[in-house]
């Protein structure tokens, strides 16, 4: 069994045997988190884009954990420039690591990250399918809701499925309810809300709309094991 637990926001962590895969560690600043950057372990650490609220702690996650920072090329770069173990990937293509396999998939967003005033271009936004113990889990990363997510259904049937409902700067609960039924995972983990008053939902009320997969609510610090 593999274990997933989230942080609030887009932070998780996935754990399969001796490895710890980190999804978006934003955890300095994440009103929701019920950990500090200090505790977390990770093996893995794979970021959907440059936005703060994504790599957040990745660089001194990773440098004090040793793990290595998966993420699309020119975010990767960024983080080997901050000293970081990195593997560099782009969208639509798949690596086969330790623990398993990962693949990037598209994402309907933006990536620049602001540093000493500038913003620099981190490449494009991504999503991520991880096979781990033979099954698929997406974190679809910060997008749009887009047709080509049933192709990402079809292809890697999934497990498991990470999508935001905060509505603003991503999809909001409709386009959801949208990509649920695109993408047909077992399981629907809502992520990206609450975080602030902007993106706040009811996931209880996103849960009731979804047919045909089962929804799991999170609290923060909450797990599942699938
Ligand atoms: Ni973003
Ligand atoms: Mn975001």
């Amino acid at each position: 069994m593999a274990k997933l637990t989230w942080y609030g926001h887009a932070a998780f962590l996935l754990e399969s045997g001796q490895y710890k895969i980190l999804f978006d560690p934003f955890i300095t600043g994440n009103p929701l988190t019920p950990v500090t950057p200090e505790e977390i372990p990770a093996t893995h650490i794979l970021v959907s884009h440059g936005h703060g609220d994504h790599l957040g702690d990745t660089v001194a996650i990773a440098k004090r954990t040793k793990a290595t920072v998966i993420g699309p090329y020119e975010l990767a770069g960024y983080c080997e420039s901050k000293g970081c173990n990195i593997h560099a990937m782009h969208i639509g293509g798949g690596h086969n690591f330790p623990f398993g396999r990962v693949k990037l998939t598209i994402a309907h967003h933006g990536a620049g990250y602001e540093e000493d005033g500038k913003v620099l271009y981190l490449g494009n936004p991504c999503g991520y399918v991880v096979n781990v113990e033979g099954k698929n889990l997406y974190h679809s990363g910060d997008t749009a809701l887009f047709m080509d997510m049933q192709l990402i259904g079809q292809m890697h049937p999934l497990e498991v499925a990470l999508l935001p409902i905060g509505d603003n700067f991503t999809m909001g609960p409709e386009d959801a309810l949208k990509a649920v039924e695109f993408l047909k995972p077992k399981t629907v983990v809502p992520m990206h809300y609450g975080t602030w008053d902007i993106i706040k939902q009811d996931p209880k009320a996103f849960a009731s709309r979804v047919k045909g997969s089962k929804v799991v609510i999170l609290e923060p610090g909450g797990s599942l094991e699938f």
